[in-house]
């Protein structure tokens, strides 16, 4: 038994490599299309082709920029819509995923904005030329946007490098992947990458008594 079961064992290794996910890879910082000519073989541990489009506008009522990212990825990568929103930067992200060779999904769409304030604020800059800025403005947190995210990044588009620092409300997807939901693969390097919960108004000191008193209960 234990012959078949290590002669299996090997079979599988074996047939493993062959068997792994064909994706497309690239990135397109100006369109929402990319392709490559020749899909990468992924690594055995992603299961799945990911496609993320980005849309950002740097000036309120200002025109929407997209981007798109196509790569392999995990299930943990699939289906995240994130929106960060740092006064005048605004940022949405969706992901859609698939699971058979060359399969990245074409068509994504960005859901509306949501505007609804949500209670939170956090303060927020944005710096368009340099990976760290200074907080400034104290901004509303809108919809989900339930953390207060700073970070900075460095994007690598052909041979020049573009810095980009942002620090404002997030969803907690956003704090949960360090920005990876809309940052993905090699053409992005995170830095200074810090979360927090937003604050609120009046209610912060009862909520962090609760929090002890909750934790107090939890340990004892
Ligand atoms: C994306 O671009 C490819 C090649 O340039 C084209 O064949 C495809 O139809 C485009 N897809 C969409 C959704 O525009
Ligand atoms: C931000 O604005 C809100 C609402 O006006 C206020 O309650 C809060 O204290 C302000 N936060 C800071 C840090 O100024």
């Amino acid at each position: 038994m234990r012959a078949v079961l290590t002669s299996l064992c090997i079979l599988s290794a074996l047939i493993a490599p062959g068997a792994s996910l064909l994706c497309q890879q690239c990135t397109d910082l100006q369109h929402n299309n990319c392709s490559t000519s020749a899909p990468v073989q992924c690594h055995s541990s992603q299961t799945h082709c990911v496609s993320i489009l980005r849309q950002t506008i740097l000036s309120v009522g200002g025109p929407k920029m997209m981007s798109i990212i196509k790569s392999c990825g995990t299930k943990k990568d699939c289906d995240l819509t994130t929106s960060t929103n740092a006064g005048s930067f605004q940022m949405i992200t969706s992901s859609k995923c698939c699971n058979t060779d060359n399969c990245n999904p074409p068509q994504i769409n960005i859901p509306l904005k949501e505007t609804n304030p949500n209670g939170l604020y956090c303060m927020s800059c944005y710096s368009g030329s340099i990976d760290t800025c200074d907080k400034k403005e104290n901004t509303t947190c809108v919809g989900g946007e339930d953390r207060c995210i700073q970070y900075g990044v460095t994007i690598k588009s052909g041979g020049q490098d573009m810095k980009i620092a942002v620090h404002g409300c997030a969803t907690r997807n956003m704090c949960d992947t360090q920005a990876r939901a809309a940052y993905y693969g090699s053409s992005f390097e995170v830095k200074g990458f810090q979360c927090s919960s937003g604050t609120r108004p009046q209610l912060g000191l009862f909520l962090s008594a609760l929090t002890g008193l909750l934790l107090m209960k939890l340990f004892s």
